[in-house]
């Protein structure tokens, strides 16, 4: 196979953890096949970059779309529930692609999951990403796991809607007293990791996490100090915070944070018991992106659209 033959798997190579491992792969001259519901986004990588729709209802498509692939990267995965699409579906469909893979003779699978990931979670999200995890180990592929925390970048919502409040806004809630934590780690530490277990042949579970652990409290006041907010920081109960995401859910026409992802933050889901994995400071990145971040509002739902 030349060169140019080859080619890797990417789902949702255009959304925002999948375009970073795409370009890798791509700048290392392999062409990339995306597994997308858009598959009529714009395509900055050219003929470098195919699309298919994802096939997930049909087991037979899945793995033709999978065959001859090097490698298929997983991001495919969802915030909260919408559309009917729940996580208990989107964790099926999340096997079905690690069984197609299988059916399809791919070599290497690795699965973009989440820090604390626990297929016996009380919360949806990480109790998905831990089911899947433990298919993905069972299946007979080679694999590897990789588990952000979570992930800043010039296309991040989180840290940029909080910026974007700080701006605006002489009020900021934090949920509870914001003394749990977060390790930020930057998406293109990620799509290195990423690409980086693709090369190796055993199979690894890593968590992947910057630097740099920050309680809330610090976060947010990092994020005011480098804005320049004058902001009033407030701390609410979890049960206001969450009336004032609604609110501002229903303002934004977006969802801005659901009640399990303050549950997930407040239990220091976001945090890793290993050392650190990449080098890239949030507190360096956002010296050289003062100017940017917050400076516009970032609706997950209207980028869905
Ligand atoms: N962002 C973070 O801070 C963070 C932190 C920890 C772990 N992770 C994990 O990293 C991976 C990539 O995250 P990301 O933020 O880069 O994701 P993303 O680009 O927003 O989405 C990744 C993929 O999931 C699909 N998808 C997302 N929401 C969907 C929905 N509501 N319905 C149907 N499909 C949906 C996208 O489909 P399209 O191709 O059609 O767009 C895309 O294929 C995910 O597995 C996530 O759990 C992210």
């Amino acid at each position: 196979m030349s060169v140019q033959d080859r080619f890797s798997v990417v789902t949702g190579a255009l959304g925002y953890t999948g375009r970073y491992i795409t370009a890798l792969l791509i700048h290392r001259g392999l062409r990339v096949r995306s597994l997308t519901a858009h598959p009529h986004r714009a395509n900055p990588f050219g003929a470098q970059l195919e699309t298919q729709p994802f096939r997930f209802d049909d087991p037979d498509a899945l793995a033709r779309s999978l065959e001859g692939a090097q490698a298929v990267f997983n991001t495919y995965w969802i915030r909260f529930p919408s559309g009917g699409l729940t996580f208990a579906q989107a964790t099926a469909n999340v096997k079905a692609l690690i069984d197609a893979a299988k059916r399809a003779g791919v070599s290497r699978f690795i699965h973009i999951s989440i820090t604390n990931a626990d297929p016996d979670s009380s919360l949806p999200y990480f109790r998905g990403k831990g089911l899947i995890e433990r298919h993905l180990m069972h299946s007979g592929l080679r694999y590897g796991i990789l588990r952000p925390a979570l992930i800043f970048g010039h296309e991040d919502i989180l840290l940029n809607n909080i910026a974007w409040m700080l701006r605006r806004f002489p009020l900021f809630p934090i949920p509870g007293d914001g003394n749990y934590r977060v390790q930020p780690i930057a998406v293109d530490d990620v799509a290195q990791l990423a690409v980086g277990l693709a090369d190796q042949s055993a199979d690894v579970i890593m968590d992947a996490v910057g630097p740099e652990t920050f309680t809330f409290n610090q976060l947010v006041g990092l994020l005011a100090r480098t804005v320049g907010s004058n902001s009033r920081i407030i701390h609410v109960s979890p049960s206001v915070q969450l009336i004032l995401a609604k609110v501002f859910s229903v303002l934004t026409r977006d969802v801005t944070l659901t009640r399990d992802e303050i549950r997930g933050l407040m239990n220091d889901l976001l945090v890793s018991r290993q050392s650190p994995t990449a080098t890239t400071r949030l507190s360096e990145w956002l010296v050289l992106n003062a100017s940017t971040i917050g400076t516009h509002y970032r609706s997950e739902v209207a980028m869905r659209a």
